[in-house]
């Protein structure tokens, strides 16, 4: 499963912020969703299009326009705070929620919530989840998003941990994880180490 690490400077300026423990909610929110423009920009790098033409006032002008069906899928809750900025650089797509929260001892992840869009099949879906840890919650919601009909998925998160790159190599090897870091380890509490501390609780303030 190829990682794909997002090298842009102003995506690195911007998690430092994040991992700064200094950082308040309403500057946290804000720095999420400008990395995630730039993190969603690349994951959605490869989304097909097709060559057309319009007519500006001089001349017409040939281009290329999306041709192909967008599908944003948030987890939440975190994931929330990178979907505007998924929404920002790509309007017209189509957006499906699953829930998923991990237990607080097993760090285990339950669904508790799904509505996808219908006609999944040849549509480019773009799952977004800031925190990549042990994996289960991506590979959970990745099981769901390809019963329901996906082939082409790919993942969004701002911090990646080793393990769960390789949770997800192991269970879904088709799918590309792109990402502008891949932190080395998770603590015995399953947080990702440097990482960030608990994305959810940093976005809406809930610590
Ligand atoms: C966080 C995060 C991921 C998950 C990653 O969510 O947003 O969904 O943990 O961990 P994993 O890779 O070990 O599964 P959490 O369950 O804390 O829920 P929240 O978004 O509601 O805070
Ligand atoms: N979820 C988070 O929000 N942070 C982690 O480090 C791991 C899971």
């Amino acid at each position: 499963m190829p990682v794909r690490l997002v090298d842009h400077p102003l995506a690195h300026d911007a998690l430092m912020t994040l991992r700064d423990q200094r950082t308040v909610a309403a500057d946290f929110r804000s720095t999420a969703r400008r990395i995630s423009v730039l993190i969603a920009a690349e994951a959605l790098r490869d989304v097909p299009t097709a060559q057309t033409s319009v007519q500006t006032v001089l001349a017409p002008a040939t281009g290329r326009r999306v041709a192909s069906d967008i599908v944003i899928v948030p987890v939440l809750r975190a994931g929330l705070g990178m979907l505007e900025a998924a929404l920002e650089i790509a309007p017209s797509a189509r957006v499906g929620y699953i829930g998923l929260k991990r237990d607080e001892h097993t760090a285990v992840a339950s669904r508790y919530y799904m509505n996808l869009p219908a006609k999944l099949h040849d549509s480019f879906v773009l799952l977004v989840d800031p925190m990549l840890a042990t994996g289960g919650s991506a590979a959970d919601a990745i099981d769901a998003i390809k019963a329901a009909g996906a082939t082409h998925i790919r993942m969004a998160c701002i911090v990646a941990a080793a393990e769960g790159v390789a949770t997800l190599e192991a269970r879904h090897p088709d799918v590309t994880v792109v990402t502008p870091v891949v932190d080395p380890h998770l603590n015995d509490r399953k947080y990702i180490v440097p990482g960030l501390g608990d994305f959810g609780d940093r976005l809406y303030g809930t610590l």
